[in-house]
Formats: structure tokens, C-alpha cells, sequence
């Protein structure tokens, strides 16, 4: 754990107590930049839907200083305890169903009955999660739809407006969101793929891992009840997000006329996610170069193939995203 100066626990001990009236703080958490609101007080959650322009049918992700806080809020499961022992603090997101009387506002579960739950291991984040001592709501820190930032340099004005405080952790590690899975069931499912792996899931539970998208069945195959039919069962069920301003060209093999072209092991690339293979690099190099590349203004975004293995299958679900047609927003 990274130790923090005076002048940063005084920063953080100021953005907890700003937390704790309903002001809206921003964040670094190993994975991007989170705007945090309380998630027990219904008006602060709703200054932060209206801040990132979020459908208010999105919900959000619950950030806890630690598995005990986080657990009081929810249902736990046997698997939901062992992915908490195996991977928080950490970049898993874990769905579980709301306790009876559940403290956290509806508005923040868009309604549902359950909510995810995430313990960061950022140890900015986890210093403002202890001293705040209340369940945080955290989506990334960027409008809906955009691309989630992995350093302050991306941030957007016009969100920053809205927040009392920015803090500035460097960059963010994973770069890359948390992996969400649904721990209601005896199986795993994963409704967003991220860090920690399909691999690493299935080596420490010993069970197979679901996909949301993958027409599963069984146990799985009831994703988060709800009413509405037009409630995400899956996060960002919304095809177009994580978008770039520009065109993004996915599996460009070669750089076409007009665009800035984002490599993997490409010796001819413009920008680098890797030159040695390495996923990871690639990860959290991801969204930092997709902003990099976008205030260029180029006709069209292009990146090289990504191996469809590790967390590589968490970038080629972002890079679809970002491709994919935006007639919605
Ligand atoms: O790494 C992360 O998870 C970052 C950092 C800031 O912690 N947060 C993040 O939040 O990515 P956000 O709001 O950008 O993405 C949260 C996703 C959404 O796609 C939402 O649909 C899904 O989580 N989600 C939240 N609660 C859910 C629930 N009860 N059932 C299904 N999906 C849920
Ligand atoms: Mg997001």
C-alpha cells in the first residue's frame, strides 16, 4: 500500500466530510477515476445521475472501505464470500440482493433488488472510503457514454464543475473497469468482463464462469430481477459506450488514410497499447490512448487485433463498445 503524505490525507479527510453532506467528490480507484456520491442520500445520487447525464435505469456500483461493511448491505452467497476472500480489496464488482430495508438508496439500484458491491484496493480510495465510513456510489468519472479516465488529465469541465473535490492519484493502475460478476447463483456470471480474469475466477471457485451475453442458462439465466423490461440485465447493456469523439475501426490489421492507428506489437503504429505482447500494458494503456488519440481529431480511430485471452477479453469488450454504431445517444 502506497503511503500517503499529510497534505494528501488532509485532501482526503476534507473530500470525506464533503462526501458525508451530499457533495459529489472525484476519485482515483486501481481501476479509473470514480465520481462518488453517498449512496444512502437519494438527493446526492440524483445531483450525480444529472452530473454524468446517466439513465437514470443504469444503476451503480456501491464502493465499501471493507467486506464487512459491504456484506451488512446484502444477501451473501458462498460464492460471493469467496471471491470476497479471494479478490477484495480489488477490482471485482460482486451482485448480490439487497438486505430487507436496504440503506442504500433505490434511485442508486435504478430500482432493482440487487445492487454490486465493490471493496477497492486503491489506497487513495481506501483512505476516503474509512474516513467517509458510509457505502459510496461510484460510477467512472466520465459523461455517460464517454471514456472512463484513467488519469486527471482526462477529465471532463464540465463535470469537474459539478464536484466539490478532485483528488489526484496519478494513474490508474488497471486501467481498465472492474470485472462485474453475479454472485446470486452456485455459478459464477460475468456481466463485465475486467482485471480479474475468467481464468483467475474459475482457478479460485473451481466452478465454470457464465456470460451475461452468452445466452446462458440454468441458474444463470435469471439475471437481476426486475419490473421493467427495459432495465439493463447486464451492465452497459447500452451497445455504444466507452466512445471516443472520432470513429474507432476495431481488428485494423493496417492504418488506412486519414487515421491515427493505435498498435499491438505493431512496429508501424502511431500509438503503442504494447510492444512486447503484454496484456496488462495494453489494459491500462487502453482509454489513455483512446483520449490521446481523439484530441488529435483524426477522420477515424483504428486498432490492431488484441488476443482474445486474459484480460484481453475485457479490452475487446471495451473496443467493441467504442465501435459500435451511436444513433442511441
Ligand atoms: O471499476 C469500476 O467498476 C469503476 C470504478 C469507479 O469503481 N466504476 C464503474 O461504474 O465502472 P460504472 O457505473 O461506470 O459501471 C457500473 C456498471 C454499469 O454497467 C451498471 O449497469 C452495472 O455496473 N450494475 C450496477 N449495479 C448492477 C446490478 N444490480 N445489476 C446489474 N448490473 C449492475
Ligand atoms: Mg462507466
Amino acid at each position: 500500500m502506497t503511503l500517503l503524505s499529510a497534505n494528501q490525507i488532509n485532501e482526503i479527510e476534507l473530500a470525506s466530510l464533503a462526501l458525508q453532506q451530499g457533495e459529489l467528490v472525484i476519485f482515483p480507484t486501481e481501476t479509473v477515476y470514480g465520481i462518488g456520491a453517498d449512496a444512502k442520500n437519494s438527493k446526492a445520487v440524483a445531483k450525480l445521475y444529472a452530473a454524468k447525464n446517466r439513465p437514470q435505469f443504469n444503476p451503480l456500483i456501491v464502493h465499501c472501505a471493507s467486506t464487512e461493511m459491504a456484506f451488512s448491505l446484502v444477501n451473501t452467497t458462498k460464492l460471493a464470500r469467496d471471491l470476497a476472500h479471494a479478490f477484495w480489496p480489488g477490482p471485482l464488482s460482486i451482485i448480490l440482493n439487497c438486505t430487507e430495508n436496504s440503506p442504500i438508496s433505490s434511485l442508486a439500484r435504478a430500482g432493482l433488488s440487487s445492487i454490486a458491491l465493490r471493496v477497492p484496493a486503491n489506497s487513495v480510495c481506501r483512505t476516503l472510503l474509512k474516513l467517509a465510513d458510509i457505502p459510496i456510489v461510484a460510477p467512472s468519472a466520465n459523461p455517460s457514454g464517454k471514456i472512463s479516465p484513467t488519469d486527471i488529465k482526462h477529465l471532463d469541465q464540465a463535470l469537474m464543475s459539478k464536484c466539490s473535490h478532485i483528488i489526484d492519484g496519478g494513474r490508474c493502475d488497471a486501467g481498465i473497469e472492474s470485472t462485474i460478476i453475479d454472485a446470486r447463483f452456485a455459478n459464477p456470471v460475468i456481466l463485465r468482463p475486467g482485471p480479474i480474469t475468467r481464468a483467475s475466477i474459475e482457478s479460485h471457485t473451481k466452478l465454470p464462469c457464465n456470460s451475461s451475453n452468452s445466452g446462458n442458462s440454468g441458474d444463470s439465466g435469471d439475471l437481476p430481477a426486475n419490473n421493467r423490461p427495459d432495465a439493463p440485465i447486464a451492465p452497459g447493456q447500452l451497445a455504444s459506450h466507452y466512445a471516443p469523439i472520432s470513429e474507432v475501426r476495431i481488428n485494423a490489421s493496417e492504418k488506412q488514410d486519414g487515421e491515427i492507428y493505435i498498435g499491438f506489437d505493431s512496429p508501424n503504429a502511431d500509438y503503442h497499447l504494447t510492444q512486447t505482447g503484454n496484456l496488462e500494458e495494453a489494459a491500462s494503456n487502453l482509454f489513455d490512448l483512446l483520449h490521446l488519440a481523439d484530441t488529435k481529431s483524426p477522420s477515424r480511430i483504428a486498432v490492431a487485433p488484441i488476443p482474445n485471452i486474459g484480460i484481453g477479453e475485457a479490452i475487446n469488450e471495451r473496443l467493441a463498445r467504442a465501435s459500435a454504431p451511436r444513433d442511441f445517444i
